[in-house]
């Protein structure tokens, strides 16, 4: 069947011979052409890898065939090995098998390359004598994403023609380097027009043969690895200079040890110390966890009852109402995906702050070389201001993004439900209240969503999408599309008091603040946290947002800790001092001042303090998360485990090396989670009581993942 429709394709000027069910092979004139098409990406399974090593072979042993090209088919180039074999037995062809073949073969090999030649997939590249790609493509080394390093040489060749340096710098951060700029560091030989990389990459394999170019191989070129070796500070420097970015990662350490061997070992010894180094990460919990996390975020885009193909509404304009700091965020995240937003404001001093607000956050991205004043104009121009809600008429979507009073919000809704055209999407940006109460003051509750944006709304890239009792599965489905049009990672979620993320992030809170009321210090709970992996504990976070968010002078009584400390003018960092003093350069250090004053409450209380160990701390704040995610789970207001785990690495900075709540949760054992928290239930009450959820799968032998 295959040989017959290519026979078609190619009308008597070249025969097509099917490898196996993802790879052909096709002789034109003196250029053998292999084709793999292995959707959706094309990544190196058993089936591409056997393919790739008999295409070769049979390319190799064609005597018409002067050289090789090897191309994809589909929407990529390789986009890496296969990562959903890893960790089960090796089949067929191994990588390395393929590579020797390409690198050692007597026929010039070039690779052509669309789309994205990542980890695996440029690793073989690398292995050709020479790349010809199309100006679109990018390609990158981003196994560091997924806490591995390069494992098929790559930690060896890219060194070897990007120099140290560079190398350090594409796998540490596994950045996609567009094609014009591999073409200027030397990891592409040419760029095709678009569209035509096929017979570029045939003409450039023409070229090879009558010009006798040589075969090129990454591995015996050695200059730029020699030239490093005579500047060793280039690691220790690099370490320094990342030191906060890598904390607590393994794998970015490891891919620097990598780059240290390819500069300092003969090549097939620095490929040992790949192969060692990437075999104890892959093995190791952090990589599992980090795969795990690829994969959630990819579940997540997936809603069983909202089929794929559900009809999208065009979302052209857009209008934000509100332009404080959460409006002027959600609206850039639009213009910067080239999408007209109209922010209307009630007076004109705010819309003049707000739209000022914005100019600025993007100059001061254009001062630090992220935009050209051009793209800052653009920008500007796809962002106007009007104090007149009428002007909201002709929007495709309308976000809400006002005090949070559901009586404002409910009088919102019933202007916009007067005001917009039919079809238009009504979207609210609480963080709290209940859609179904706003959406019911209007006549077309299907049209209403929730798209919760967390602050500061134009960095952050978690959208906690909302759906409530009636929004319609179109609503839902373009809602998912536009959040990736924005670059937003999205999570479908149902409508219950703090939704998901802040509905457990509520239990930590509360943990964090008993703990401190029964000996432990602001700075012992943050400090487990931190070692943990947040990016910075409760306390400290409170002292970053002010500790004046929602607390009223003129009602404050001095009754919790944070009143006493705002009544002390101790507001957080902005005013010096809050849970914690800082200096001028805002260096926190722990405080007497506020040792004493929780000293006070305690004995006031009439409690004694106690030593608290850091397993307690974090444990009390930990388990009862996972509790109030099995909570969830059992209410459908998640549709599975892992969606939850994406909402904490992406709205709350949960350690993605650790997975999520979820996945940590299985990691330690549901049945260590129920226990514990029975314990504290008996001793600190019904805080801790646990989810049915949770003792039924403790009860039956599973895990949150199997649900
Ligand atoms: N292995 C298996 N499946 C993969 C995959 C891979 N390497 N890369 C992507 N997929 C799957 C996704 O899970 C998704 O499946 P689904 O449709 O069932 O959900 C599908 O391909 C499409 O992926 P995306 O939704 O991510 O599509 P995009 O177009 O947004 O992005 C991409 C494409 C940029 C290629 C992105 O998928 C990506 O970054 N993939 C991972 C690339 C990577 O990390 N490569 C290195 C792998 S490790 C390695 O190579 C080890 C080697 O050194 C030995």
């Amino acid at each position: 069947m295959r040989e017959a429709a290519c026979k078609d394709i190619y009308r008597g000027t070249a025969i097509m011979t099917a490898i196996n069910e993802v790879t052909d092979l096709t002789v034109e004139g003196d250029v053998a052409v292999i084709t793999l098409n292995s959707p959706p990406v094309n990544a190196l399974s058993a089936k591409v890898r056997q393919g790739l090593y008999d295409g070769f072979k049979a390319a190799g042993a064609d005597a018409a065939a002067k050289a090789i090209v090897l191309i994809c088919d589909g929407r990529t180039f390789i986009a890496g090995a296969d990562i959903t074999e890893f960790g089960g037995a090796m089949k067929g062809a191994s990588l390395p098998e393929v590579q020797d073949m390409m690198e050692n073969s007597p026929k010039p090999v070039v690779a052509a390359i669309h789309g994205t030649a990542l980890g695996g997939g440029l690793e073989v590249a690398l292995c050709a004598h020479y790349r010809v790609a199309v100006p679109s493509a990018k390609v990158g080394l981003p196994e560091v994403n997924l806490g591995l390093l390069p494992g098929a040489g790559g930690t060896q060749r890219l060194p070897r023609i990007v120099g140290a340096q560079k190398a350090l710098e594409m796998m540490t951060s596994g950045q996609h380097v567009p094609a014009k700029a591999a073409l200027a560091m030397g990891l592409v030989d040419e760029l095709a027009e678009e569209g035509k990389l096929r017979e570029t990459a045939i003409a450039f394999a023409k070229k090879c043969v009558a010009e006798n170019k040589p075969l090129v191989k990454v591995r015996d070129n050695n200059t730029k690895v020699e030239a490093d070796r005579a500047n060793p500070d280039i690691f220790a420097n690099f370490r320094k200079a990342n030191a906060r970015k890598f904390r607590g990662f393994l794998a970015p350490e490891y891919n620097i040890r990598c780059v240290e061997a390819a500069v300092n070992l003969p090549f097939d010894e620095g490929l040992a110390v790949e192969r060692k180094l990437f075999m104890e990460l892959m093995t190791g919990s952090q990589s599992a966890a980090q795969r795990y996390a690829f994969f959630a975020e990819r579940a997540a885009q997936k809603i069983p009852d909202v089929p794929d193909d559900t009809a999208l509404i065009p979302v052209n304009k857009v209008g934000v109402i509100g332009a404080g700091t959460m409006g002027g965020g959600i609206a850039m995240n639009f213009a910067n995906a080239g999408i007209a937003v109209t922010i209307v404001e009630v007076k004109q001093d705010a819309l003049e702050r707000g739209l000022s607000t914005i100019r600025k956050n993007y100059e001061r991205t254009a001062a630090r070389g992220g935009l050209t004043a051009e793209q800052v104009e653009e920008r500007m121009g796809l962002i106007s201001g009007s104090l007149d809600m009428n002007d909201l008429a002709d929007k495709d979507l309308v976000i809400e993004a006002v005090f949070e009073r559901m009586d404002i919000k409910k009088d919102i809704f019933t202007k916009l439900d007067a005001i917009c055209k039919a079809g238009a999407i009504l979207a609210t940006n609480t963080s709290a209240l209940n859609i179904d109460e706003i959406a019911s003051v209007t006549k077309r509750p299907e049209a209403v969503i929730g798209l919760h944006f967390f602050s500061p709304a134009n960095v952050m890239k978690l959208l906690e999408i909302v759906r409530a009792d009636h929004t319609s599965k179109e609503v839902i489905a373009t809602s998912m599309k536009l959040a990736k049009k924005i670059g937003k990672v999205a999570v479908l979620v149902g409508v219950c008091p703090g939704f998901v993320g802040n509905r457990i992030l509520f239990q930590r809170q509360r943990e964090a603040q008993k703990l401190v009321l029964e000996g432990a210090m602001p700075w012992d709970v943050d400090r487990v946290l931190y070692d943990f992996g947040f990016p910075m504990g409760p306390f400290a976070m409170s002292d970053l947002a002010g500790l004046d968010i929602g607390w009223v002078k003129e009602k404050s009584n001095g009754e919790t800790i944070r009143d006493v400390l705002c009544e002390m003018d101790r507001r957080g960092q902005k005013t010096g001092a809050g849970y914690y003093d800082y200096d001028e350069n805002r260096n926190a250090k722990p405080s007497p001042v506020t040792e004493k004053i929780i000293n006070d409450f305690i004995v006031k209380s009439g409690r004694n303090p106690r030593k608290i160990s850091d397993e307690e701390i974090l444990e009390r704040c930990i388990y009862p998360m996972i509790n109030e995610g099995a909570k969830i789970l059992e209410e459908g207001k998640a549709i599975r485990a892992s969606d939850i785990d994406v909402v904490w690495e992406y709205g709350y900075g949960w350690p993605v090396y650790r997975g999520g709540p979820m996945w940590y949760g299985d990691q330690v054992g549901a049945a260590k989670v129920l226990e514990k928290m029975k314990e504290f239930q008996g001793a600190m009450g019904d805080d801790f009581k646990p989810s049915a959820l949770l003792e039924k799968i403790v009860a039956e032998g599973k895990t949150f993942a199997d649900l």
